[in-house]
């Protein structure tokens, strides 16, 4: 949603029975964040512009059909927001079945085990058990043994961090943060539905031979795995991280502690 703004007219709305005043065009997910109530997402963060793709912060709205992206949908006045009714809590776990379906079940053994935010979101939405037999699309090897044709292997060529197209949710956060955050446009998203992936620039293209200019804002605002700074995967993953503008000092011009 729109930061606040001092001119801006307040609305106020009710969030699970909480009454919340925030200035007109803030999303429905800030409003419940104001609230205190936190809906689950895994597309939208507090910096990127909202995106709607995830439909994980799905809420329901009196008078209002369906089951909108509370991300994309901003406030109105006297609006009476649901966001944790059963109905939202099925559709949220049927999401994330989709999710875990498609992505590599090593969460043990991955380098983001443990600060992963599908990992949490699969917790948040009480996902116990996955009913889909996870697809192929992603392994380098199929279930008989013989080689996937359809994998895609990662990429390692960017001398500061991998990106792991098995383990990307296609969020779109990096693209986002690539165009928001570093004003590049290295990054795009090819093809749809299960084959959709991120690309680095041209069809065939690596990180290294694209655009991209090495500044970590895609690998900040991945929520999986799949961007990862080497030394994230060589040491572990940090206790505290900085964001910074320039490529990799360590230090951070631009300070920002998490
Ligand atoms: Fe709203 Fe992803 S967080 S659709």
């Amino acid at each position: 949603g729109t930061p606040a703004s001092r001119s801006a007219q307040m609305v106020t709305l009710t969030v699970d029975g909480f009454e919340v005043t925030v200035p007109e065009g803030t999303s429905v997910m800030r409003a419940s964040a104001e609230a205190g109530i936190s809906v689950p997402k895994l597309c939208a963060t507090d910096s990127l512009e909202a995106f709607g793709s995830c439909r994980l912060c799905v809420v329901e709205i009196e008078g209002r059909r369906g089951t909108p992206a509370s991300c994309t949908t901003p406030v109105a006045a006297g609006m009476v927001v649901h966001t944790q009714n059963a109905k939202l809590k099925k559709l949220r776990r049927g999401v994330m079945e989709l999710y875990i379906s498609d992505h590599p079940l090593d969460c043990l053994t991955c380098s983001a085990n443990g600060d992963c935010e599908l990992q949490d979101m699969a917790g948040a939405v009480g996902l116990r058990d996955v009913r889909y037999e996870a697809v192929e699309t992603h392994f380098e090897v199929r279930k008989g043994g013989e080689a996937n044709p359809a994998y895609i292997p990662k990429d390692d060529s960017n001398p500061y961090f991998t990106y792991d197209p098995a383990k990307c949710i296609v969020c779109s956060r990096c693209v986002r943060a690539c165009e928001e955050v570093q004003g590049t446009f290295a990054l795009t998203i090819e093809g749809s539905g299960f084959d959709s992936r991120v690309s680095a620039g041209m069809v065939g293209d690596d990180f290294l031979s694209s655009d991209c200019v090495s500044c970590g804002a895609c690998v900040q605002a991945c929520p999986t795995a799949t961007l990862q700074e080497k030394s994230v995967i060589e040491i572990g993953t940090p206790e505290r991280s900085v964001i910074t503008t320039c490529a990799y000092c360590g230090v951070g011009c631009s300070f920002k502690a998490e």
